[in-house]
This record gives structure tokens, C-alpha cells and sequence, in this order.
């Protein structure tokens, strides 16, 4: 997978990728993960790349000319299955969406900034609208490193236990169970017995059922979408 970021803050994406299993996928040649600095494609020589929003009103707007040079050339070195565009009012992100995405081989993904985009972009470019919740933040930067970690572990190889994907929160609709890891007490803390019983079937039982619980207490709305 080839994912271009495009930002005018390319700063704010020096580090997400650089680190643990996102910079493993990208050693093993699994996903490459570039970031464009748009004022590279401004219109002129002060690096502009956005301007007052007609109409009036606080904010500024991300110009459509900038943005369409660099997705026209992107474009035209390679084919992408998604634009993306990383919006406070796009399509709630999931786990689906990262399974779905994570088949995919090429994507781009633009972050927002101040005001957002030209409306022209989203009408001419993008193919798909993704917000991580409901709250704005400062740009999509932080938002686009978020479903791009969410997406690149989901890819075969890149977790180097593959089954530890499947087991991941939300993957079967459930969230995750408890996991314990040594001393098998602390400050009389025990680990509950059936971990240490060796009997995998029952530990997986025991799994299943404390998933069922957790999702019960904290997310029932879950629940709706899963298939006993
Ligand atoms: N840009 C600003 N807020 C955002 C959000 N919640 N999700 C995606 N992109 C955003």
C-alpha cells in the first residue's frame, strides 16, 4: 500500500509514522507513507495556499488550485482506489471502514485546515469524507494519523502475530477481554486461575465471556451489530 499525505503542516506528521509497528511496515516494504507539503504546489511566492472565504466570516479556506496540482500529478504517476478527506463532518471512522480500507492499494488522504477546503475540492476530488469523532480539532492532520495506523496494522504481515489483529477491540463487534501478564499476584492482585490452567478451550470460553460482559457494561450499543 502507497498512502500520500496531503498537509500544510507537514510537521505535525514528522513523528506518527516513525515509530513501532507503522515504521516496521514501512522497513519491510509493506506500505509506503509519503507527506507533501502543499505550500510545495502554492500559487505563488509567498507559499499561499489558502485565502479569505467568499462571502465573509471568520477563518480561512483552503484554495482548490494547489490542492489540484498535486492530486492531478499524484494521479496521473499512479492510481488511487480513495481520495480521502479528513473532515469534522465526514463519515464517522470504524473498524469496518479500517478492514475495508486496509485491502486497498493506493490511497491519498488531504487534512483540512482553518476553515476547511473549497467546496469545489470535495466535489471534484474526493471520494471519500472521514471524521474520528465528534469534536473538532486544530486540521485533519492528527485525524488522518489516526485511521492510517488503524488501516496499516490491519494489512497482512505487518503485526508479526497475525492473530493478534482479530482479537483487537471491535473486530467481532466486541470490545477486547482482560489480559494479565506476570506476577500472577501483586499486593494480593491475582490473576484469575483459569489463565494459568493451561486448558485453552476454557481459557477461550472464559475470554468470550468476559468480552460479553465488557461490552454489555460499556457498549451495548455494540451489541445491535453482533451475531451470536
Ligand atoms: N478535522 C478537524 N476535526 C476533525 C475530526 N474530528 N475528524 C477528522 N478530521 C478533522
Amino acid at each position: 500500500m502507497r498512502v500520500d499525505i496531503i498537509t500544510c503542516v507537514p510537521k505535525l506528521l514528522e513523528s506518527p509514522f516513525n515509530h513501532s509497528i507503522l515504521l516496521r511496515a514501512q522497513h519491510k516494504g509493506i506500505v509506503e507513507i509519503v507527506v507533501h507539503d502543499l505550500r510545495d504546489y502554492a500559487i505563488n511566492n509567498h507559499k499561499q495556499v489558502d485565502d479569505y472565504a467568499f462571502g465573509g466570516g471568520a477563518g480561512m479556506v483552503l484554495m482548490i488550485e494547489p490542492i489540484a496540482k498535486i492530486i492531478n500529478q499524484l494521479q496521473s504517476e499512479r492510481a488511487y482506489q480513495e481520495v480521502i478527506y479528513m473532515t469534522p463532518d465526514g463519515k464517522l471512522f470504524d473498524q469496518k471502514t479500517a478492514n475495508r480500507l486496509s485491502l486497498l492499494g493506493n490511497l491519498i488522504v488531504l487534512c483540512g485546515h482553518y476553515k476547511g477546503v473549497d467546496e469545489r475540492v470535495r466535489e471534484r476530488f474526493i471520494t471519500l469524507e472521514l471524521s474520528i469523532g465528534d469534536y473538532v480539532l486544530s486540521g485533519g492532520e492528527l485525524a488522518a494519523a489516526v485511521i492510517i495506523d488503524a488501516v496499516v496494522r490491519l494489512i497482512p504481515n505487518v503485526l508479526s502475530d497475525e492473530t493478534s489483529a482479530l482479537t483487537d477491540s471491535f473486530q467481532d463487534s466486541l470490545l477486547a477481554p482482560p489480559v494479565y501478564t506476570r506476577p500472577a499476584e501483586y499486593e494480593g492482585m491475582k490473576v484469575p486461575e483459569i489463565l494459568l490452567s493451561g486448558h485453552e478451550a476454557k481459557i477461550e470460553e472464559w475470554r468470550f465471556e468476559q468480552a460479553l460482559k465488557r461490552t454489555t457494561e460499556r457498549r451495548p450499543d455494540l451489541l445491535t451489530n453482533y451475531d451470536i
